[in-house]
């Protein structure tokens, strides 16, 4: 079905001089990958936005699990230590396949750590979850809070339009609030007051830069929650756990890898790792070729 990587041995894994991978369908995991930045200033990171397919959140599982394989394939060929999938669609749909195919580098999603953030806010136990399609359709965050919380009531709703604005570096202004009010309205301002979610999980890593516009709606009683600082937190444990921790010394950097697009990626992506970005910092790669799934 398909081929491991020839540098997927256990060598890379037990390094801890090793970078740690990231990946997402575009510039949405580097919300991650800065909390990532923040939590482990010491690490060496390779950021991959898979921006030639981008959206995921449209395909199918099949096409996501292809595209997720081929992702961290390119990213295993640089002997990472550690893989965070920086994408709530791809955890959602292929976190498994990825765990097995790429052990023994451990293998961290985002969506788990995202509904144990939502679990521990909640007080009503009334949930609401914002994803891509493909999240929604599939069901795994709700599975996730329920199986940290069974009496928790979980509503969801896709907002795609949501990944291309933020894809677009929209993030405030008139149209941004319209379709936040399209998506939203229906959970928050529509429901009576005993009915209403007061936890809402942004459970799709380009959302979080939408943040304020989202606040707008929802009213300032709602804890939003991302997974991106508790991602970090499970990666800290992870490296330490493992013993591929880098030392406190050590001397971080950040390398960039997309699929399509440089300058734009370091346009739009400047904003979302919150420093400026340069398109000769954003390497171009091609995943199809020899990685197959
Ligand atoms: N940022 C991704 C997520 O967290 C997916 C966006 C997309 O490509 O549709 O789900």
């Amino acid at each position: 079905m398909k081929q491991k990587s020839p540098s997927n041995d256990p060598g890379h894994a037990a390094d801890a001089s090793a970078a740690i991978g990231v990946f997402d369908s575009g510039v949405g995991g580097l919300t991650v990958l800065r909390a990532l930045i923040t939590a482990l200033p010491a690490e060496r990171y390779v950021y991959l936005g898979d921006t030639a397919r981008l959206p995921y959140g449209t395909k199918s599982a099949e096409s996501i699990r292809r595209y997720a394989y081929q992702a961290a394939a390119r990213l295993q060929q640089r002997g990472i230590k550690c893989l965070v999938v920086a994408c709530n669609t791809a955890s959602a749909v292929a976190i498994d396949v990825l765990t097995e195919e790429f052990a023994p580098v451990p293998v961290i999603g985002v969506l788990e750590p995202g509904a144990a953030a939502a679990a521990r806010a909640t007080r009503t136990g009334r949930i609401a979850v914002i994803a891509t399609e493909s999240t929604v359709r599939g069901g795994a965050y709700p599975a996730a809070i329920l199986r940290r919380l069974p009496s928790a009531i979980v509503t969801q709703r896709a907002c795609p339009l949501f990944v291309a604005l933020a894809e677009e570096g929209w993030t405030d202004g008139p149209v941004v609030d319209a379709v936040a009010h399209r998506y939203l309205d229906e959970l928050f301002v529509g429901t009576r007051e005993r009915e209403r979610p007061d936890t809402l999980v942004l459970g799709c890593t380009h959302f979080p830069v939408l943040g304020p516009a989202i606040r707008g709606v929802v009213g300032d009683g709602v804890v939003i929650v991302d997974s991106a600082a508790t991602t970090a937190q499970a990666l800290a444990a992870t490296l330490t756990n493992a013993g591929i921790a880098a030392p406190v010394s050590a001397t971080g950097a950040i390398e960039l890898l997309a699929t399509d697009g440089a300058e734009r990626f370091a346009r739009v992506g400047g904003m979302f790792l919150g420093r400026s970005l340069d398109a000769a910092d954003v390497e171009i790669v091609d995943l199809q070729i020899g990685a197959g799934l």
